[in-house]
């Protein structure tokens, strides 16, 4: 989660002077490190990413479904920009709007942003069972009727809405990716943005089950780490097309271009932060979440063998 480079009344938490204090590798303060930089939350005890483990969430019926307002609006998304820790939207103010699935009131969409590695084609913050898809998408909202200089005051203040983004096969699956990516060769430099008008956050998330989600409490991945994020991990991935995340594939159109170009190879990627410490924190699931069978298959499997053994 990125809060810098945000609409202007984030300017209070977020500066680009803070932007160069941290990196993921090559500076003083890397993720080992963040926690060493002035008002850091990135030592405290409920940080983010996590690793889902199926086996020990629990299902909470009152994770009802969410209602989205304006997810489909071609005038939401304002512009695509590097801004040298990932590439990020920014949403037209007061217009967009997240609310239900358990969350406590309504939060309006801020941005969205992406994580993602170019090394091994695993770059997700969170991981599930211990799978680290290639990206994984952020679109952070802020609590409504909470001043925005005390969002972070608040454990729930911001929620986060998480998609794995996983490479698939299927034939023109990623249209509207195709478009997004279009815009990437744009900017290939920190700071640069472009205008975007037809591309929604419904085409981006396609048909991803929206009803199938996991829930808990946790902080910003990025300095200064407040933990003041609902996280919500959707379950199924969204599917892009597997040669827009090539290296091969023709420079302009890789969804990941930043990292391909020669400019940007050392620059954005990879730009997750390791898993963090449950230290005891909840993980609950909406009721449609499929349970975990394949943890019970495994756990029969070597109770079955130890009783053998012994
Ligand atoms: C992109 O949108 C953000 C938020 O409104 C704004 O601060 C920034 O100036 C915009 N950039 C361009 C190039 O329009
Ligand atoms: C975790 O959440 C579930 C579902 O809401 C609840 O039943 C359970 O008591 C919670 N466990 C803890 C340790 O808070
Ligand atoms: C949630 O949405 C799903 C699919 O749209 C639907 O089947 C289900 O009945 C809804 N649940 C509630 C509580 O409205
Ligand atoms: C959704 O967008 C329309 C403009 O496209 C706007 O009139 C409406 O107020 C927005 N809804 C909310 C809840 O902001
Ligand atoms: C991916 O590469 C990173 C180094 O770039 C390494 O730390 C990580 O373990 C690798 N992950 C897998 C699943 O190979
Ligand atoms: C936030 O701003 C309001 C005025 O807009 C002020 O009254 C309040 O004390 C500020 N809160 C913090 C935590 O700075
Ligand atoms: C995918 O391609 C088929 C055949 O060319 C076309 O009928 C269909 O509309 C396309 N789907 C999308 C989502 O573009
Ligand atoms: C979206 O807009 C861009 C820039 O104007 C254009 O190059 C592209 O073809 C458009 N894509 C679609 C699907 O309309
Ligand atoms: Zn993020």
């Amino acid at each position: 989660v990125f809060l810098h480079v945000s609409t202007s009344f984030w300017s209070c938490f977020s500066s680009s002077a803070l932007a160069n204090l941290w990196c993921y590798s090559g500076c003083g303060h890397t993720p080992e490190h963040w926690e060493a930089l002035d008002e850091s939350h990135c030592g405290g005890q409920k940080q983010s990413p996590i690793d889902i483990v199926t086996s020990v969430v629990t299902i909470d019926p009152n994770l009802g479904n969410f209602t989205f307002v304006n997810f489909s609006s071609q005038s939401a998304i304002k512009n695509i920009t590097n801004n040298g820790h990932s590439v990020q939207c920014d949403i037209e103010v007061d217009m967009v709007e997240v609310s239900g699935g358990g969350l406590d009131g309504e939060y309006s969409v801020l941005q969205f942003h992406f994580h993602w590695d170019v090394a091994n084609n695993s770059g997700s913050e969170h991981t599930l069972d211990g799978h680290r898809y290639p990206m994984e998408m952020h679109i952070v909202t802020a609590k409504k009727g909470i001043l925005p200089n005390e969002t972070l005051n608040h454990n729930d203040g911001l929620a986060v809405l998480g998609f794995f983004i996983d490479a698939t096969e299927d034939g023109n699956i990623s249209a509207p990716w195709e478009t997004f990516t279009s815009y990437l060769k744009d900017i290939p430099e920190e700071g640069l943005s472009v205008k975007v008008d037809n591309i929604t956050i419904d085409d981006l998330i396609g048909n991803v089950d929206r009803t199938k989600f996991y829930r808990y409490m946790g902080s910003l991945t990025t300095p200064y780490c407040n933990q003041a994020v609902v996280w919500t991990i959707f379950q199924e991935p969204i599917k892009v097309h597997k040669d827009l995340q090539s290296p091969d594939f023709t420079t302009e159109k890789a969804l990941m271009y930043l990292m391909y170009s020669e400019k940007q190879y050392n620059g954005i990627a990879p730009n997750y932060r390791p898993i963090q410490p449950l230290n005891g924190r909840n993980i609950t699931a909406s009721p449609a979440t499929p349970p975990p069978h394949q943890v019970v298959l495994i756990f029969i499997t070597s109770s079955f063998f130890s009783s053998k053994l012994s």
